[in-house]
């Protein structure tokens, strides 16, 4: 914890671009490593505190980092923005200043960059992004470590994402950039990933062997993909445009039909909540395919991996 309000000296994980090829990597093999030997991590926070603040709803983040600071010794403060002074206009800034008086780490999940960029400037201790209008770095972190637990590996694979443009789709381009998967993302027209991740993650590509297609084809994706994903097709915070995405979305959905497209091995991954009926059908998510479950786990080990490194403590 710092003593002073100077300059931000912490380390960030605002974006899946905070860390590079390696670091990701070496991410993902401490993860592993947390997640076949708990024990040896179990007090690894202790004496350390970490503030959870969440703008928006959370099952999985919430609950995963909760446990992630708790079980390797830590203490988690899970505050929602409606009771702090958040809630009555105390900026984000100052609330970085004064919280990085009292704990170790911050963790967000808020709606536009600008607040985690904000928070950022001002902490002195790492800031976490637990989901953005324009971003899910930490279900990254889990999604590559599942895909690798499967695979065996993550380059060269045909990496298929059917539905909306959005936070999850930009963590997974530039994710999947970074370790040399072929990305599709398949939308529809108008509801495109934003051009500067596709372009950023087309410039990551290229050093590491990886690509980037954006289509509105979503059979053209599926064909021949060792790995499915969707998500939801209204975000938090789009619920106004549920019935109309609801009509364009149709298509975009992850059925027994687009898997039967995919590799015979294909695996199946969605970062839940699921819209059961929606972007994926109950055959599908309950099928032999479908590694969710899974999924969700990895997100209490990639986040105390996360953390550790983080907050120095590896
Ligand atoms: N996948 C995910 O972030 O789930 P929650 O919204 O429940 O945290
Ligand atoms: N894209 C979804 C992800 C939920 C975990 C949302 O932002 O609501």
């Amino acid at each position: 914890m710092s003593g002073y309000d100077g300059p931000a000296m912490a380390r960030h994980f605002l974006s899946v671009d905070d860390l590079d090829t390696p670091e990701l990597s070496t991410l993902l093999d401490r993860s592993a490593a947390v997640k076949a030997s708990p024990r040896d991590v179990a007090d690894r926070l202790a004496g350390t505190a970490v503030a959870m603040i969440f703008e928006k709803p959370s099952t999985r983040t919430r609950v995963s980092f909760e446990v992630a600071i708790s079980s390797t010794g830590g203490h988690p403060l899970a505050l929602s923005s409606a009771e702090l002074q958040l809630g009555r206009g105390e900026t984000i800034e100052d609330t970085g200043r004064v919280l990085s008086r009292y704990v170790d780490a911050i963790v967000l999940r808020t709606f536009g960059q600008d607040r985690l960029e904000g928070l950022a400037r001002t902490a002195t201790v790492p800031i976490v992004n637990a989901l953005s209008d324009l971003e899910h770095p930490c279900q990254c972190l889990a999604d590559l470590l599942t895909i690798r637990e499967h695979k065996g590996n993550l380059a060269g694979l045909v990496f298929a994402y059917v539905g909306d443009g959005n936070n999850v789709a930009h963590s997974l381009l530039l994710g999947g950039a970074k370790m040399g998967m072929a990305v599709r993302v398949a939308t529809p027209p108008g509801y495109e990933p934003i051009p500067q991740v596709v372009e950023r993650a087309a410039e990551i590509g290229r050093t590491t062997g990886g690509s980037v297609e954006v289509l509105h084809d979503p059979a053209t994706a599926c064909s021949g993909a060792d790995v499915l994903y969707t998500d939801v097709w209204a975000s938090m915070g789009q619920e106004a445009e549920t019935a109309e995405r609801a009509r364009v979305f149709g298509p975009y959905r992850i059925d027994q039909a687009a898997v039967d497209l995919a590799k015979p091995d294909c695996i199946v991954l969605h970062c839940l909540p699921a819209h059961r009926g929606q972007e994926i059908t109950d055959e599908v998510i309950d099928g032999p395919h479908s590694v969710v479950w899974d999924q969700a786990e990895n997100r209490l080990h990639t986040q105390k991996a996360l953390l550790l490194w983080l907050m120095d403590r590896d």
